[in-house]
C-alpha cells in the first residue's frame, strides 16, 4: 500500500484529521458579525472527514460546499452528514484546493481549518480571495509560533515541514497586503491538540499496526505520529494552530 494510501487509511474513520474542536469552531464562527438576512454561500476547504463542516450546518442557515481532495474523507463526511440529518445543507466537490471551481465573488464565506497549509498561507489566502463577495469573512486555522524565539529542536522540525510557520503578527501582515482586514484570533487551547486530536490517534496505533500486519510502511507512519506528538507535548509552549478571522475589503 502507498504511503499516501496508508495515512489516509490511518484518519478517515477519525472524527477530525487536525487539531481543533466544535468548540473551537463555534467560537471562531461568534467572532464574525455575519448578517444572515439570505442563506449564506461557504465553502469548507480541505474539510476532511468533516468535523467542522457539521458545526456550520448545525449553526447557520447555508449552503456549504465541502472540499477535499481525497474522496475517503468525503465519502465519511456524507455518512455522518446523514447520520445528523443535515446532507440538504452541504454538498460535496472533490477537487483541489488549487483549482476550486468557484464563480468569482460567489461566496459569503471561506472555512479552512487546518489545511490551507497545503498549498501555503500567503498563496491560500492570495487565491482564494477572489471567490469572496466584498465584505466576505475568511476563516482559516493555521499552525502558529507563540513567541518570537524558541528551543532550536522545535525550530528545525518545523522549519523543515513548513517554512511558512510564523508569529501571529506576521500572519496578520500577510492578511493585510492582500486585501483582508483581522477581525478575529485566538489561539487552539490543548485540549484541542491532545484531547480532541493526539488521544484519538494514540488509541488508534494498535488496531492499524494490526491492520496492516505491522508493515515496515505502517511502522514508519506510526513512529513519525509518535514523535509529532512528542514534539507537541514538550513544546507546547510555543507553538499552537491559530485561528484568524478576517474580512475583505
Ligand atoms: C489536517 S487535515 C484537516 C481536515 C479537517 N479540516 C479537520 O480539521 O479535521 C487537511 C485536509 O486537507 C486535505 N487536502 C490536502 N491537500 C489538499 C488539496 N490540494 N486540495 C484539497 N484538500 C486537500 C486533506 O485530504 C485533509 O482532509
Amino acid at each position: 500500500m502507498e504511503n499516501l494510501q496508508l495515512l489516509i487509511d490511518f484518519h478517515v474513520n477519525a472524527k477530525r484529521q487536525g487539531p481543533g474542536s466544535d468548540l473551537d469552531t463555534a467560537k471562531a464562527l461568534s467572532l464574525m458579525p455575519i448578517a444572515c438576512e439570505s442563506k449564506l454561500q461557504i465553502a469548507d476547504i480541505g474539510c476532511g472527514s468533516g468535523a467542522q463542516t457539521l458545526v456550520l450546518a448545525k449553526e447557520l442557515q447555508a449552503d456549504i460546499t465541502a472540499v477535499d481532495l481525497f474522496p475517503e474523507f468525503l465519502e465519511k463526511l456524507t455518512e455522518r452528514a446523514k447520520a445528523s440529518g443535515l446532507e440538504g445543507k452541504i454538498k460535496i466537490l472533490e477537487a483541489s484546493m488549487e483549482e476550486l471551481p468557484f464563480e468569482n465573488e460567489s461566496l459569503d464565506i471561506i472555512w479552512s481549518e487546518g489545511a490551507i497549509y497545503n498549498m501555503g498561507f500567503e498563496n491560500g489566502v492570495k487565491n482564494w480571495k477572489k471567490f469572496l463577495k466584498p465584505n466576505g469573512y475568511l476563516a482559516v486555522s493555521e499552525i502558529t509560533w507563540l513567541s518570537e524565539s524558541r528551543p532550536k529542536e522545535i525550530e528545525d522540525h518545523w522549519n523543515s515541514e513548513y517554512p511558512e510557520i510564523c508569529t501571529a503578527s506576521t500572519k496578520f501582515s500577510v492578511l493585510e497586503r492582500n486585501g483582508f482586514s483581522p477581525v478575529g484570533y485566538f489561539i487552539l487551547p490543548e485540549s484541542s491538540w491532545i484531547e480532541e486530536y493526539y488521544n484519538p490517534i494514540e488509541n488508534r496505533f494498535d488496531k492499524f499496526l494490526n491492520d496492516h500486519q505491522h508493515s515496515e510502511a505502517a511502522k514508519e507512519l506510526i513512529s513519525i505520529e509518535k514523535e509529532e506528538i512528542r514534539l507537541y507535548k514538550k513544546y507546547k509552549d510555543y507553538l499552537s494552530y491559530g485561528f484568524y478571522i478576517a474580512k475583505k475589503l
